[in-house]
């Protein structure tokens, strides 16, 4: 057998495409002498009942049928490692545990076949060792493919400790605030983690580089200047990422997802201050070069108000304004926004209702007052609560002179005119709310040519003039 030239994959250093070709059929092929010799192992075993001696006239096929499925999974293996960047030493034991099982499962039909009725022991050593190594060769396939901590990954930890694993790491937490934003645990690591390590890992470390923790990345791979801290234009980590995209060298290859514009930036930096295996970025960052592109790649945008933690309400301003026919709610499990219905009240609205409204300013970001009789003098108030980013205003006898006092609610995203007396003022004021995405005004006294005009002026913004 010509198996020996399997030694030293040298023999083939540029193999052809048809070969890579049927190499990647491996992963496929290999799941058929799986399921032969599991059956022949079955097979043989049940011949020990008389009810099923009949098998045993079929051992020698399925036998035959497991070890030539077998040589075709070792064959394609073989093509499939000379693609490279596999383990050595896990591919060598894959290889061989294969080669193994192919040569004792011809054995097993040899022996099948000669010795039928014969029970003897070496015979069910031989079976039982086929089933080890089956065993066996299947889990360092496993590991080549995923890397040697894939199985264990969600194994408790004295199952992970006693294969000689670590503990798992508690992941890490979403970072909420800037100031607690760790260069490489909060931006490099998960970018590598995300779209790189599926072949840079243990079991797979092509180019020879692992790019799973900050030791590994630093140990560089086959080029040497993998990464040259303090020198970003030199390090070949960044060459890669930056080419045209239809490049052979760029990276991710195999037109997997690539970093964005955003991630090959910070990478960069990271680099270019000195790759630090941690700190913050806003003390690293002493020249304010990249804290806004993190706080906006890690969603921190720092005027977004659901980023701001605000204190608890007042409970009996609550309680209060429940009384008078108010529905609250609030709106998230671990922060205190609050959203407040007036719209399916029986009372009417009343000025001290306002009032107390104006002390729930902090916490108060969603407020239906649609259909309570609302008057233009109450707008002044409601213009204070300067959190509202939903306001439905719809069915109230309001007007121009009302609404223009909403002018400061910048964070106001949402606002419903529908059914009231508004007309051009609304050119003045959605300029002013400099976050409004949607506008309601169906069957308010806005003309056709205000509405043409308002889409004109505010391009991004959603025109309800119609129902829809
Ligand atoms: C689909 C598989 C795949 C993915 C995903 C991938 N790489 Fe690679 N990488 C390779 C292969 C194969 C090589 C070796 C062949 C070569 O040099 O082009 C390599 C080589 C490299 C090298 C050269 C090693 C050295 O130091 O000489 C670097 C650097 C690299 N990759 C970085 C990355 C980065 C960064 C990412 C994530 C953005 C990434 N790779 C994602 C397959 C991949």
């Amino acid at each position: 057998m010509g198996f020996i030239f399997l030694m030293n994959g040298g023999i083939l250093d540029n193999p052809p495409d048809v070969v890579l070709f049927f190499g990647r059929f491996h992963p496929v092929v290999v799941h058929l002498p799986i399921g032969f010799l599991i059956m022949a192992i079955l097979a043989q075993l049940a011949t020990r009942w008389p009810k099923f001696k009949p098998l045993v006239m079929y051992l020698p096929l399925i036998w035959l049928l497991g070890a030539f499925s077998a040589l075709l999974a070792v064959i394609f293996g073989y093509f499939l490692s000379l693609s490279g960047g596999y383990d050595e030493d896990t591919l060598f034991w894959h290889q061989w545990g294969g080669i193994t099982v192919m040569l004792l499962s011809f054995g097993c039909y040899f022996i099948n076949k000669k010795w039928s009725n014969s029970l003897s022991t070496p015979k069910w050593i031989l079976v039982f060792i086929v089933g080890l190594l089956l065993m066996f060769t299947g889990h360092m396939g496993g590991n080549l493919t995923h890397g040697s901590t894939y199985l264990l990954e969600y194994a408790p930890n004295p199952v992970r400790n006693m294969a000689g694993l670590p503990s798992k790491v508690e992941p890490r937490e979403k970072v909420t605030v800037l100031d607690s934003a760790d260069v490489f645990l909060d931006l490099v690591l998960p970018m590598m983690q995300t779209k790189c390590v599926s072949c840079h890992n243990e079991g797979k470390n092509k180019g020879g580089l692992l790019l799973t923790s900050y030791g590994n990345m630093m140990l560089g791979g086959e080029s040497e200047n993998t990464i040259i801290p303090g020198d970003a234009l030199k390090s070949e980590l960044v060459r890669r990422i930056t080419l045209p995209e239809e490049h052979d060298d760029f990276m991710p290859s195999e037109g997997k997802l690539p970093l964005t514009d955003q991630e090959v930036l910070l990478i960069k930096w990271w680099i270019k201050i000195g790759a630090p295996p941690n700190g913050f970025v806003t003390e690293l960052d002493t020249e304010k070069a990249v804290s806004s592109l993190v706080s906006n790649y890690l969603g921190l945008d720092k005027n977004n108000l659901f980023n701001k933690k605000v204190p608890p309400p007042n409970r009996s301003i609550v309680d209060s304004l429940i009384r008078h026919g108010f529905v609250i709610n609030p709106l998230m499990k671990d922060n205190y926004f609050l959203e407040a219905n007036f719209s399916l009240s029986e009372y009417d609205l009343k000025a001290a209702d306002i009032d107390a409204l104006l002390e729930l300013k902090e916490q108060l970001v969603w407020l239906n007052l649609g259909n309570s009789h609302l008057k233009d003098a109450y707008l002044e108030k409601i213009g204070l609560l300067l959190n509202l980013v939903k306001l439905d205003l719809r069915g109230n006898e309001i007007t121009d002179d009302g609404i223009k006092h909403l002018s400061k609610l910048e964070n106001l995203e949402s606002l419903n005119l529908y059914g009231t007396k508004v007309s051009k003022g609304v050119l003045d004021l959605v300029p002013k709310l400099t976050r409004l995405k949607k506008i309601y005004l169906w069957q308010s006294e806005v003309s056709k040519e205000t509405i043409t005009l308002l889409k004109e002026q505010n391009p991004g913004l959603t025109v309800i003039f119609e129902r829809d």
